[in-house]
């Protein structure tokens, strides 16, 4: 029997292929220290500690910065493995990554060395990522065949953490298959259809023939929907691509197979394509956002009605509230309102497609935010590398793709545009990389937009910036000056202080710098989105009402897996419904989508499709805010339209403002649901599981309190379905996010 293993290869690639029979190694014993004899095969290993290599040596117990480690392992190398293999040439010793630098041998001889120790020639290089296969050939006298082997590893690491951490070592004598790899990647031709590119690879020198399949099949019915096969031969120099074209508006998987002739082996990969649901936008006006906004008595109204449709598009509102005015080429509404009360009017777009109007209210009172804010932040994208021009780039990028027709609209910039002191008067100043705070602001307003800014309670910010600490009522006026609309408020340096203070075991505790700057952005006379992030502590959802915050981060930083994604997305949030409504909501952080990266190499987001679809559709059930994570200017076609259902984020937008409850957990199938302000409902039905899966929705229906149904719509296809079918094909890691009423 051959063994199978799975091999995650990257974000929707699973390769499967027949592996030779190997030996795992995962408990070494372990000397801290550097001793050359250790290389050998007799060393008295009496005061050698255990040690695992799964875990780098300083989560075991051990400690060394800048210093030597010395693992050894004992392997009988079976004699049977060489027979199992139809190449015979080597033995592979698979390292996986070793923090830092390391050198291998193989009963006392040098096999392998990665990295440079400190005494090198050239000086120390860490290489701690590179995976490590070593490779001894296979009629080498070193090998002690079916007896003891000694296995030496020589680690050295600098600073924290450090040791060989990917374990298990796997001792193998490969198949020809174990040197060929096939890799998947989506683009287009030079015509612009849509293709998937799967490449054979080989890692030998002779050239292997076999056919390799490339095959579109869909994932429900099993049925192969495209297939191209052809007899190919490669070796280390040459590699064979197949392009093979796909439906990119349905769910497909491109399963490519490589089968060597001479051995009859083979090696699959299936890859998950990205795939378009959002059905496109009418070329006549469509409104798209929530009907209604919030502003106080006489503060400035930035806002822009986000409708889709041909451009160029015009608009006018016969009865605006006295105070304001249209800008009839962008749709932005400027100016302010001087008494509090409710104000609804008519407006109207129109382009050379059609016309079409809404109804509009401008609730002028104490509350702001009436619905979750929905735009973008620096953060997940750039990190510290944040620059002016990367805003407007994104700002524009925002209106060009037409995402500010959806009703996206903070641009908000996260940590790093501080700069090293502030000014002589103790106001912030900023950084090289921010030419003009009010220059920026004024450009976003022109355009409608809206102008976020971040800064932290303590000393200093999470980046290691200047934070607001003893000029709080400053800052809050520099804000204003610039013409700011949102404040990310970061606890990072106040932990500091927090420490030290006598009551810090008390809720009140962390309650005080938040009221302070509450205090601080009050005063001053525009509306000031205020966003507290402080990971949950203390239960921030309990209070951050009372202190005004318009929403609370609910969590500590996601990042672009489904881990992450899951952890803070299904384990994190279902308690938290209660504590959500219009002007206050819960922040389970910012979006993954789209290329992101906290620093200046961005990549494409490791979530599968599937699991982008989870995460729109969740971030919406929980009238979360909807703040996008990703360079604007490099969002594809996919991205746009999963930020742009207008069905969907009418769910996030909806104006009862109720976040979703989880009402089932069965096994890997989980429902939400949240009540609309129209007396429906948005259900998510999510396979949080590892396999797809086949649901019938009526099994549920007691648990929603459902008697029957009178329709089912597809929120993502935009499509009603039937009332007595109900019975859902959902991938792993999927979901079928549906609107009902019954
Ligand atoms: C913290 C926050 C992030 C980001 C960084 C900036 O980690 O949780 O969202 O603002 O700080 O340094």
């Amino acid at each position: 029997m051959k063994k199978q293993f799975l091999l995650l290869a990257m974000a929707g690639m699973v390769s499967l292929s027949s592996w030779a029979q190997d030996v795992v190694l995962e408990n070494a014993k372990f000397h801290a220290g550097d001793d050359a004899s250790w290389a050998g095969v007799n060393v008295d290993e009496s005061s050698w500690r255990d040690i695992k290599n799964s875990a780098t040596w300083t989560s075991q117990g051990v400690k060394i910065e800048n210093g030597f480690g010395w693992y050894r392992y004992h392997v009988n190398i079976l004699k049977s493995m060489l027979e199992k293999s139809d190449l015979k040439e080597t033995v592979d010793f698979v390292l996986g990554g070793v923090d830092d630098a390391d050198e291998t041998y193989l009963n006392g001889q040098l096999i392998g060395k990665t990295g440079r120790f400190p005494s090198d020639e050239k000086g120390y290089a860490s290489q701690w990522s590179t995976k490590r296969n070593y490779r001894v050939k296979a009629n080498s006298s070193l090998i002690k065949w079916d007896a003891d082997n000694v296995l030496a590893v020589r680690v050295y690491n600098a600073g924290d953490p450090g040791g060989m951490f990917e374990g298990p070592i796997r001792v193998r004598v490969p198949n020809t298959i174990d040197n060929l790899s096939i890799n998947i990647s989506e683009g287009t031709d030079g015509k612009g259809v849509v293709q998937s590119f799967s490449t054979l690879k080989s890692t030998m020198q002779a050239s292997k023939s076999g056919v390799f399949s490339v095959k579109v099949v869909d994932p429900e019915t099993g049925e192969t929907l495209g297939e191209k096969s052809m007899k190919v031969s490669v070796n280390e120099k040459k590699g064979k691509t197949i392009a093979v074209p796909y439906d990119n508006h349905r769910m497909v998987r491109i399963v490519s197979t490589f089968t060597e002739s001479k051995s009859g082996l083979s090696c699959t990969t299936q890859y998950i394509p990205k795939y378009i649901l959002t059905p496109a936008a009418p070329a006549e006006p469509r409104f798209n956002t929530a009907p209604i906004y919030g502003v106080r008595p006489g503060s400035p109204v930035h806002f822009r009605f986000g409708v889709s449709g041909e451009k160029p598009m015009k608009f006018s509102a016969a009865d605006l509230p006295a105070g304001l005015t249209l800008n009839p080429d962008n749709g932005a509404l400027s100016g302010s309102i001087e008494k509090a009360g409710s104000y609804t009017f008519t407006v109207k777009a129109r382009n050379a497609k059609g016309e079409q109007s809404q109804r509009f209210t401008i609730r002028c009172g104490s509350k702001i935010a009436l619905t979750p804010p929905m735009g973008w932040n620096s953060w997940n994208c750039w990190g510290l590398s944040v620059t002016q021009d990367k805003v407007i780039s994104s700002a524009k990028a925002l209106i060009d793709k037409g995402l500010a027709d959806y009703g996206y609209c903070y641009m908000n910039i996260d940590d790093g545009w501080e700069a090293k002191e502030r000014n002589a008067d103790g106001t912030i100043a900023v950084n090289e990389k921010f030419p003009s705070m009010k220059d920026l602001g004024d450009w976003l307003h022109s355009e409608g937009l809206k102008f976020g800014i971040y800064s932290s309670p303590g000393d200093l910010t999470c980046g290691g910036y200047l934070g607001s600490i003893d000029h709080e009522l400053q800052d809050a006026e520099s804000y204003n000056s610039w013409g700011i609309d949102y404040l990310k408020y970061d606890w990072c340096g106040y932990g500091r202080k927090h420490r030290t203070e006598p009551d810090n075991q008390t809720v009140a505790s962390y309650v005080r710098p938040y009221l302070l700057m509450e205090r601080c952005l009050r005063q001053q006379p525009r509306d000031i989105f205020y966003s507290l992030c402080q990971y949950g502590m203390a239960d921030v959802w309990k209070w951050g009402e009372a202190v005004d915050a318009n929403s609370w981060r609910t969590t500590g930083d996601i990042t672009d897996t489904w881990a992450s994604l899951y952890h803070i997305g299904f384990e994190l949030q279902p308690e938290l419904y209660p504590y959500a409504k219009p002007g206050h909501w819960n922040d389970p952080d910012m979006l993954i989508v789209g290329k992101v990266g906290w620093s200046n190499n961005l990549r494409d987001s490791r979530l599968t499709p599937d699991e982008q679809y989870t995460h729109i559709s969740l971030w919406t059930l929980l009238a979360s805010n909807m703040l996008i994570g990703c360079d604007i200017a490099q969002m594809d076609e996919f991205t746009v339209a999963l930020l742009c259902n207008n069905e969907v984020n009418a769910v996030n937008q909806d104006i009862l403002g109720k976040q979703a409850k989880r009402d089932v957990e069965d096994g890997s199938i989980q429902v939400w649901s949240r009540p609309l302000s129209d007396g429906s409902y948005a259900v998510g039905i999510f396979n949080v599981g590892g396999t797809d899966a086949r649901v019938d929705f009526k099994k549920y229906f007691p648990q929603l309190g459902i008697k029957s149904l009178k329709s089912v719509r597809d929120l993502w296809r935009q499509q009603d379905l039937s009332t007595s079918d109900v019975s859902y094909f959902i991938p792993t890691h999927g979901v079928k996010y549906l609107k009902v009423t019954f």
